[in-house]
């Protein structure tokens, strides 16, 4: 019987036989999502870039379908958006059908009359999204700038008048900058926000959404994410965001820690998208049902991502997470829940309660790819958690120090960590309860752990390369015992 391929992940996106990095062009339409990535059509390392484009309707099963768009020899596809443009504002739409509006970077080669330059370019689609045009009057914004890129545009609503709104950043500046349009084809200079916060590497990939803080709608805030590369509170690839107010031309932040170029002494006071190594270029869907907020994010780091052993594919996606906003000590931080549920899909689950443990504790029901909930309470243990993807004490452990207000993500015995110098880490984010006890939620499949910690107040996301046969799970407590009110091991093979 043929293997299956290593690594491959069972409950994530992954192309075929090719690279993939950003998730581009997010969008919900007609009843299906649409996932375009940057991608080489033609190999499994960086370059070529173009957009390649996957579906679903449950963000779950991916279908690859054809690269959408297409470098030449002018110019890379870099990363971008969509938007439905149901007034057809561009006029890109036929009497029958508004036209769906990619907003990209031309990353602009030697051949260019703009070599060297990054500007904002369209291209539409009247089949819903298969096939594009490149519009002929690109680029639509030019700042004559080498480092100008990745537009997130949608559609700004204010009780007077409607209009596109982009974020784009200027990379090298640790700036996001904001332009203005009635027809997507001519942008009007509106604000820019930063440096703030993390500025250890160049600003990319940024997105501006409106989300009601508590559930509460009259209490309606606006979170700006911006990625970050290198910099991030565990090294390399990352995302951070702020939370403030934008009333349709200028994003004030009423989270900023440090205006300015960053404190790397007070990188752990930032707001993270993400704790662990890879969760990258995050970006939220435009026109989510039911107003729903999903983000999605490349699932790795630029430090050492194309020396991943996969093949001939590389690089995943993470799950999709809805974010909502919810106070926490008195301030407006973003909360996550993975999307994993799927209709009809048969889990078989085995529970335990009131589980004592010291010392490691193997348990019955660990797999490849699974839903990991447990809940901890310390007792007098200095640390305690899981062991996952194990081989025995040997494994990806997940642990919290109570003590010291930290949750981790131990990869440096996961597996096949050697392929680079670099990926083999302990990687930590504070975590507090209020109430003495520790939940976590935990996704594994062949190549990733994802951990929403405390109800996805803090997450971790990372990458191991296990064994196929390390599927064992277990427990454990240092330095003391800890209990386990409850744990529930869900196989979703
Ligand atoms: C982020 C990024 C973007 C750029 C794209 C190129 O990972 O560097 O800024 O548009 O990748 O592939």
């Amino acid at each position: 019987a043929p293997t299956r391929e290593a690594f491959r992940p069972a409950m994530h996106y992954a192309s075929k036989d090719t690279w993939l990095n950003d998730p581009n062009g997010l969008i919900f339409h007609d009843g299906t999502y649409h996932l375009y990535y940057q991608n080489n059509p033609f190999g499994n390392v960086w370059g070529n870039m173009s957009w390649g484009h996957a579906t679903s309707t449950d963000l779950l099963d991916w279908t690859e379908q054809p690269v959408a768009i297409a470098c030449d020899e002018v110019e890379d596809i870099f990363s971008g958006s969509i938007v439905h443009d149901a007034g057809n504002t561009s006029g890109f739409g036929t009497e029958y059908t508004s036209p769906l509006v990619a907003v990209y970077t031309s990353a602009y080669k030697g051949s260019s009359q703009h070599a060297g330059i990054q500007a904002q370019s369209l291209a539409f689609s009247t089949d819903g999204g298969y096939t594009w045009t490149k519009h002929d009057g690109n680029p639509v914004l030019n700042r004559n700038s080498p480092e100008f890129r990745d537009p997130k545009v949608f559609r700004y609503n204010s009780p007077n008048e409607a209009y596109w709104v982009m974020v784009a950043v200027e990379a090298q500046d640790h700036t996001v900058v904001l332009y203005r349009s009635h027809d997507l084809k001519t942008w009007d200079y509106l604000s820019s926000f930063g440096p703030a916060n993390a500025t250890g590497g160049v600003w990319e990939c940024p997105d501006l959404f409106p989300l009601p803080l508590d559930g509460n709608e009259d209490q309606l805030k606006w979170v700006l994410t911006v990625n970050l590369n290198p910099g991030g509170p565990n090294s390399g690839s990352s995302g951070q965001y702020f939370v403030g107010h934008f009333d349709g031309v200028t994003f004030t932040s009423e989270t900023t820690v440090t205006d300015g170029m960053q404190d790397p002494l007070r990188l752990s006071e930032y707001q993270w998208l993400d704790w662990g190594r890879d969760y990258y270029a995050a970006v939220s869907f435009n026109d989510a049902p039911d107003g729903r907020r999903l983000m999605i994010a490349w699932m790795n780091n630029w430090q050492y991502s194309s020396a991943i052993p996969t093949s001939p594919w590389r690089s995943p996606m993470s799950l999709v997470r809805e974010v909502s906003l919810v106070t926490v000590n008195g301030q407006p931080r973003l909360s996550q829940v993975a999307v994993w549920e799927k209709e009809g899909s048969p889990t078989s689950t085995v529970a335990y309660e009131e589980l004592d443990v010291d010392g490691i504790l193997p348990l019955d029901g660990g797999a490849a790819v699974q839903l990991i909930d447990v809940r901890f309470v310390p007792g007098s243990a200095e640390e305690f958690g899981l062991i996952v993807r194990g081989n025995g004490a040997k494994g990806t452990r997940i642990g919290i120090r109570p003590g010291d207000g930290l949750i981790h993500v131990d990869r440096t015995a996961s597996g096949n960590t050697a392929f680079h110098e670099s990926f083999a880490s302990m990687d930590t984010a504070p975590l507090q309860s209020e109430d003495g006890t520790y939940s976590l939620r935990i996704f594994v499949d062949h190549c990733s752990v994802e951990v929403f910690a405390q109800d996805g107040q803090v997450t971790l996301t990372e990458l191991i390369f296990p064994a196929p046969d390390s599927v064992s799970v277990s427990a454990y407590a240092t330095g003391g015992s800890a209990t386990v009110p409850s744990l529930e091991l869900t196989s979703l093979a």
